[in-house]
């Protein structure tokens, strides 16, 4: 079955080739969705017919968001440390042992309730396609059990079980490292596409260098993609690392070194800012206009956590970037979407051209600038009968 979709104000394809600049954006815009599948997209005059139609009076079009960075599988609240942290404490992640404890309690069945809930969260505000993480498990059998669960939301399935070290191994960190890379990653690895690792020396409780490529190597020999928490509290050597070792993404990097910049920017590695961390930590935001002017490829993620930064919105994240990173508003949409598609290395996904998935966020506004210039208020929903969520 065919739909056409009209009445398109502004239709974003990030997709050069059929519009303006990189986004590239078509006005007046129709698009036709078969099996889940863009199938035509262009001017409204030159529409072909389909079997329905839908008439979306002028709104704007935008592929939906990838969010590329998430720990969605936990119990637990640490409402409490965002509190004092407003008030002045630090973020080290420290707190993760607390969502550790309340999630080794938790039933299968609470876990999944409350994944659902925020899944559903995330595609009520436009996002399609989501990353989810292990790494509040830290056993044999909990971090496979969050993985097991974490796959049946989503495809992008990262094991991370070195996040931290857990309280029984503390004063034994190479010990839990070999735990990781032996037991622990074969029990993880049927259910997860990446592995990912929290490379932070300034960290008691995180990955120094060393042990960050150990966590990598054993991953990528056991057949999973790359991925690494990097330079989010000091310019430690995650980026390099991950530069080093071919991932797909570097996360955080708000501390930046030029050596760093310059690496990535002659790699295929992603830099991936997650602004509401900075903004739930008070923290100094990442450069991100250092990285863009160097050419590097940035992609925009909530990161969406129970400590450093709650938030299932990005919208949100896109607003900050636009506000506080001074990136412009095409440049924010495009990380938000085609950056988080190609943090993923997925090209079916973060563009709206023949063949692409059809994952259609509608706004309730003329424009895609709106979403940064209506910050908080609910514009993007996902267009539903056309497109089911992306897996
Ligand atoms: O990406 N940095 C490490 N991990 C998460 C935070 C996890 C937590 O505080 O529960 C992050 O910020
Ligand atoms: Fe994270």
């Amino acid at each position: 079955m065919s739909t056409l979709v009209t009445g398109i104000g502004e239709l974003v394809t990030n997709d050069p080739s059929m519009g303006e600049g990189r986004l590239g954006a078509v006005p007046d815009a129709a698009l036709v969705v078969s099996d889940d599948e863009v199938a035509w997209v262009g001017p409204a005059g030159t529409a072909p017919d389909a079997d329905t139609r839908v008439d979306l009076g002028g709104r704007a079009v935008l592929p939906g968001f990838v969010d590329s960075h998430t720990h969605l599988v936990f119990a637990g609240d640490r409402s409490a440390e965002f509190e004092a942290r407003m008030s002045g404490a630090a973020y080290d992640g420290g707190g993760i042992a607390l969502t550790v404890a309340a999630t080794r309690q938790a039933t299968d069945d609470e876990l999944r309730t409350h994944l659902r809930r925020l899944v559903g969260e995330m595609r009520a505000q436009g996002t399609t396609t989501v990353e989810v993480k292990s790494g509040y498990g830290l056993s044999v059998e909990q971090e496979a059990r969050s993985l097991r669960l974490a796959r049946e939301v989503t495809a992008e399935t990262t094991f991370l079980g070195a996040h931290v070290v857990p309280p029984e191994y503390v004063g034994r960190t190479s010990e839990y490292v070999e735990l990781v890379t032996g037991p622990m990653l074969a029990a993880c690895a049927p259910y997860a596409r990446w592995v990912d690792v929290f490379c932070e020396p300034a960290s008691p409780h995180a990955f120094d260098g060393e042990a960050s490529r150990a966590v990598l190597e054993a991953g990528r020999d056991a057949g999973l993609a790359l991925r690494v928490h990097a330079n989010q509290l000091s310019a430690g050597p995650g980026v390099a690392l991950a530069v080093e070792l071919g991932a797909a993404s570097a996360d955080h990097c708000t501390h930046l070194t030029a050596a760093d910049v310059e690496a990535l920017a002659g790699a295929a590695t992603v830099a991936t800012l997650l602004p509401g961390v900075e903004f739930s930590t008070r923290s100094p935001y990442p450069d991100a206009r250092r990285l863009l002017d160097a050419g590097v490829t940035v992609a925009l993620a909530t990161d969406c956590n129970p400590g450093s930064c709650f938030t299932s919105s990005m919208a949100f994240c896109l607003a900050l970037a636009v506000r506080d990173m001074r990136m412009t508003p095409a440049e924010a949409l495009w990380a938000a979407t085609a950056g988080g598609a190609a943090a993923l290395r997925r090209g079916d996904v973060g563009r709206l051209a023949v063949g692409a998935r059809a994952d259609l966020v509608v706004l309730d506004a003329p424009s895609y600038r709106h979403l940064a210039h209506r910050p908080g208020v609910p514009l993007a929903r996902v267009l539903d009968p056309p497109a089911p969520p992306s897996r």
